[in-house]
C-alpha cells in the first residue's frame, strides 16, 4: 500500500501589510489590546480588483509545484480549503484548474468547507486517496481572502484584528518507502457549536437555526426569505461572528487531545515531535497548547505575529515557512492540529 509524502510545498501572502497602527484609524482598539489578547502586530490584505482566494492560492500552488519539480499537467486531483471563496459557487477549485493552465486534463477538484481545520481535512482526504491508490499526485490548498469580509467598525473589532489573508499549499504524493510521509491523521467536528464561529449571512437558512439571533450579536431576529436581503446589508449583518471565550476554552482542550490521538495511532510519543505546526488561531492558543504537551519553544512554529490568523492556509503557510528556514530535516516528525469553527478539529502525524 503507497503513502502519501509531503513532495512540495510553498506559500504567498499578499504584499500588502496591515499593522496594528492601521486598524487604529478605523476602528476603537490598540496595538497593545491586539498583541496582548492575540500575539498579532501585522497582517496583509490583497490588492482589491487583482487578488482573490484562488488567485493566492495559485500562487502558492505554482510554488509547491516548483518545489516539487513538477509540472501541473501531472496531477491527478486539486483539493481545495477555504471558508472565503471567490464565488459562492462553484468552489475555488475548478478556478484554480482554469489559472494552473490545466483544463484540458479534466482532473476533479474538490472543495473543503472545514474553515480553521480544512487543511487537516483536505490531508486526510488526499492521504486515503493515495493509500488507496486512487491517485499518485494531489494538490491540496489552503487560502483565505478574509480583508473582503470583515466589519472595519469597532462593531466588529473583536473579530476583524485577528484575521488576514494568505496562502499555502502542498504537493502530496505517492511513495512505497516506509514510515515516511503521513503516518496518521484524525479528523473530528461537533455541530452543536455551529453558530459561535459563524458567518451566518448571507445563507438560505432564513432564521431556521436561530430563533433568537440576538445572542450571536445580530440586532434583529428576522432574516427574510431571500439568500440576502437589505436588511442584511443595512444592519450589518453580513459579518462573522464569534464567542471568543468559548472557542478559547475548547480550542485549548481539543488541541492536546487529537495530537495525543495521532501520536496513539502511531505509537509514538510528545517527546518524538521534531515540530509542531498549530493552526495560527491566536498565539495565546499555540502558547497554552505547547505550554500543556510540557514542549520547548524549538519544537513549535508560529508565525500569527506576521500573518494574523489565516485560517486554512494557516498551516501550510506556517509549514512552508519552517521548511524554508530549514526547521525541518528528511526524517524529522511533524505534527499539524487544527481547531474551528464547526467546531471542526484534527491533526495529522508526518515523517518528513
Ligand atoms: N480592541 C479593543 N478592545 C476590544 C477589541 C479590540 N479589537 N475586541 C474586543 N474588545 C473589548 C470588548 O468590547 C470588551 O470590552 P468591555 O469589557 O468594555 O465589554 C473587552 O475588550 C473584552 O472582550 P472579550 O471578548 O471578553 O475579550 P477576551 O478577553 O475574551 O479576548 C479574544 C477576546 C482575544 C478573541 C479571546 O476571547 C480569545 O483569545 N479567544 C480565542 C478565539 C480566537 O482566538 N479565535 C481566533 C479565530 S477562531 C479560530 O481560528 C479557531
Amino acid at each position: 500500500m503507497p503513502s502519501a509524502y509531503i513532495k512540495g510545498i510553498g506559500f504567498y501572502v499578499p504584499e500588502n501589510i496591515v499593522t496594528n497602527a492601521d486598524l487604529e484609524r478605523h476602528m476603537d482598539t490598540t496595538d497593545e489590546w491586539i498583541q496582548e489578547r492575540t500575539g498579532i502586530q501585522e497582517r496583509r490584505y490583497c490588492k482589491k480588483h487583482k487578488e482573490t482566494t484562488s488567485i493566492l492560492g495559485t500562487e502558492a500552488a505554482k510554488k509547491a509545484l516548483a518545489h516539487a519539480g513538477m509540472d501541473a499537467k501531472e496531477l491527478d486531483l486539486i483539493i481545495f480549503a477555504t471558508l472565503s471563496p471567490d464565488y459562492y459557487f462553484p468552489g475555488c477549485g475548478v478556478l484554480t484548474q482554469r489559472q494552473l493552465g490545466i483544463t484540458d486534463t479534466e482532473i476533479p477538484c474538490l472543495d473543503i468547507r472545514n474553515q480553521c481545520s480544512g487543511f487537516v481535512y483536505g490531508l486526510s482526504v488526499a492521504d486515503a486517496f493515495i493509500s488507496s491508490g486512487m491517485y499518485r499526485n494531489i494538490l491540496l490548498i489552503g487560502a483565505e481572502t478574509h480583508s473582503m469580509g470583515l466589519d472595519y467598525s469597532t462593531r466588529g473589532r473583536n473579530v476583524t484584528v485577528i484575521f488576514g489573508d494568505g496562502a499555502g499549499a502542498v504537493v502530496l504524493s505517492a511513495t512505497d518507502e516506509h514510515f515516511r510521509g503521513i503516518l496518521s491523521t484524525r479528523i473530528h467536528a461537533n455541530g452543536d457549536f455551529a453558530e459561535e464561529l459563524a458567518m451566518i449571512n448571507p445563507g438560505s437558512h432564513s432564521g431556521v437555526h436561530v430563533p433568537d439571533p440576538s445572542i450571536y450579536g445580530y440586532k434583529e431576529s428576522e432574516f427574510g426569505e431571500t439568500f440576502i436581503s437589505q436588511k442584511m446589508l443595512d444592519e450589518g449583518m453580513l459579518f462573522p461572528n464569534m464567542n471568543g471565550q468559548l472557542v478559547f476554552k475548547n480550542a485549548v482542550a481539543k488541541f492536546p487531545e487529537v495530537i495525543g490521538e495521532v501520536l496513539d495511532a502511531a505509537g509514538l510519543q510528545k517527546s518524538d515531535i521534531d515540530l509542531l505546526v498549530c493552526h495560527q488561531a491566536n498565539l495565546r492558543i499555540s502558547q497554552f497548547v505547547q505550554k500543556t504537551m510540557g514542549l520547548r519553544d524549538d519544537q513549535v512554529w508560529n508565525n500569527i505575529q506576521k500573518y494574523g490568523n489565516t485560517t486554512a492556509a494557516s498551516i501550510p503557510i506556517a509549514l512552508a515557512e519552517a521548511v524554508e528556514a530549514g526547521a525541518v530535516k528528511k526524517g524529522d516528525l511533524v505534527c499539524l492540529a487544527a481547531f474551528g469553527s464547526g467546531f471542526t478539529w484534527g491533526a495529522a502525524l508526518i515523517r518528513w
